[in-house]
């Protein structure tokens, strides 16, 4: 392959290029705006090439923050939008600050992939976010989407109750445990702290980095060697530990690792996974509890009432539990806009554990729970009983299949995973004589994608709520109101 030679001097907008952007060239712009990954954006208006072509080239800059004047040295140019990293940062935002944790300085040689956004204050972190949704749905014709302010949480730290920790190199230890920075795959950070983990999380991972080094296995890489990963879930009620493994692992050493998290948490359970996943043969995963309670428990507090909840291994549950709370609130006032009496029957649908249909069901007498992992059922419906819910039901099923075997509802709420709903789903809702959806959504592009749909169908969008689910990323939830007619 042919290597690219840099352009001579840094070129702005307005000038004229011998040819468009290649990898190494750099290139003096404004950082603008930001994307759906939290990566600045940049265009370069120039002419190209003898013709003197007029061209707008876009850049997504790892780490630049919209204000900030930067020459970007280009990473990859074989994308529409070009990729880029800052060369030489000429004036800063005035959105930018220190950030808090040392790990996600971005002008260091290496920075954890797990707060991008930690460059910005948290209320302009949420200015940015709402920004960027505003004009997503501009973009795809939805200017007048009722989108109201995104809520934050008042103390965004050591929030999240869920943490997948690898085993990787590292600059300091026999054996790295930690995030992988972005662009590495086998080096990892060695954390001093962390603001979004659990309070524990360094702690542990020390003492199980010094675990992992004392059994002399070795880091996995590839079709080599034996620890992926580590991790931890920890609530207000109990703590799980689940070790990942490429191979069965001595029972000397799980007795060991035992010892060691029962020294570290009080009844913890711990199950050994031996993850498989080798080039083209089916991923497998097989589970073997070792110790303490089979399923993980939590408590979420919504409108000031506690619900406990059970999860079964590897089963989904919401990464911020203080802030699930705010966002199950934001899922009833929706449902209380839509619901005309106590009797109106209402869907959750894609349910989990079925942790909304509890809520709901506090609320409401006919609400109907359906997801297609059985073992979730299995926790809904021990979830219903253990909080006194009497007014909820589930079904395991394919969402597909359930407006076929079933009459439907009055009111649906859909929480579907990040790939959003299928076309063939929209369309049984549409065609249903469903008055009213609350779209509970993890992932704005496919929300955006699939309202357009809903609005072609017949519902018109009442209200769009954000809520902060993941602070210091660029990540977010959305719950929206829809109504047919
Ligand atoms: C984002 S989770 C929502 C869980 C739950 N609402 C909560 O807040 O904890 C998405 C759920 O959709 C379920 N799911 C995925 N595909 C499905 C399908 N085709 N039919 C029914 N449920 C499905 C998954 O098992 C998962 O529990």
């Amino acid at each position: 392959m042919k290597k690219s030679t840099k352009l001579e001097r840094i070129y702005t907008s307005g000038e004229h290029l011998p040819r468009g952007p290649r990898f190494g060239d750099i290139f003096n712009v404004d950082i603008v705006d930001i994307d759906e990954k939290g990566r600045g954006l940049a265009y370069l208006k120039v002419t190209v090439g003898p013709q003197e072509e007029k061209r707008k080239y876009t850049f997504a800059v790892r780490s630049g923050v919209p204000g900030d004047r930067a020459d970007i040295r280009v990473t990859n140019s074989h994308r529409k939008k070009r990729e880029a990293r800052i060369h030489r940062l000429i004036e800063e935002s005035p959105l930018r600050i220190r950030p808090e944790c040392p790990h996600a300085d971005p002008f260091a040689e290496r920075m954890c992939g797990g707060c991008s956004l930690q460059s910005v204050g948290y209320e302009n972190q949420l200015l940015l976010k709402e920004k960027f949704l505003k004009k997503l749905f501009e973009n795809r014709g939805l200017d007048s989407a009722p989108i109201q302010s995104m809520l934050g949480m008042s103390s965004p730290r050591y929030f999240r109750n869920k943490m997948e920790i690898n085993f990787g190199e590292s600059k300091k230890f026999d054996i790295g445990l930690g995030m992988h920075p972005p662009g590495y795959h086998y080096e990892v950070m060695d954390h001093e702290t962390c603001l979004i983990g659990p309070k524990p999380l360094i702690e542990f991972i020390e003492k199980i980095r010094e675990w992992a080094i004392a059994s002399e296995l070795v880091v996995a890489r590839r079709e080599e060697g034996t620890l992926q990963a580590i991790g931890l879930r920890i609530g207000f009620q109990s703590v799980a530990i689940e070790l990942i493994v490429s191979h069965e692992i001595a029972p000397e050493l799980v007795n060991s690792l035992n010892v060691l998290v029962e020294s570290l948490f009080n009844n913890p359970s711990l199950a050994v996974t031996v993850l498989k996943a080798q080039r083209g043969t089916p991923t497998t995963r097989k589970s073997t509890h070792i110790r303490g309670p089979l399923k993980w428990k939590e408590t979420l507090v919504v409108r000031g009432k506690s619900y406990d909840f059970e999860v079964s291994p590897g089963a989904f549950f919401q990464t911020n539990s203080l802030q699930t709370g705010l966002l199950y609130e934001s899922i009833l006032n929706e449902v209380d806009a839509l619901i005309e009496n106590e009797k109106t029957s209402i869907w959750d649908l894609y349910c989990g554990s079925g942790t909304i249909s509890c809520v709901l069901g506090e609320y409401f007498e006919n609400v109907v729970g359906i997801d297609i992992i059985e073992a979730s059922i299995a926790d809904a419906t021990i979830n219903a009983d253990t909080n006194g819910i009497e007014g909820c039901t589930f079904i395991c099923a394919d969402a597909h299949e359930i407006f076929n075997e079933k009459g439907v509802p009055d009111i649906i709420v859909v929480d579907p995973p990040r790939g959003g709903l299928t076309p063939k789903v929209i369309s049984l809702i549409c065609a249903s004589r469903i008055s009213g959806i609350v779209y509970v959504s993890c992932n704005p592009k496919t929300l955006v994608r699939d309202l357009i749909m809903f609005e072609e169908g017949g519902f018109s969008m009442e209200k769009v709520q954000p809520v902060d689910m993941f602070p210091h990323t660029f990540h977010m939830e959305n719950v929206v109101r829809l109504r047919r007619g």
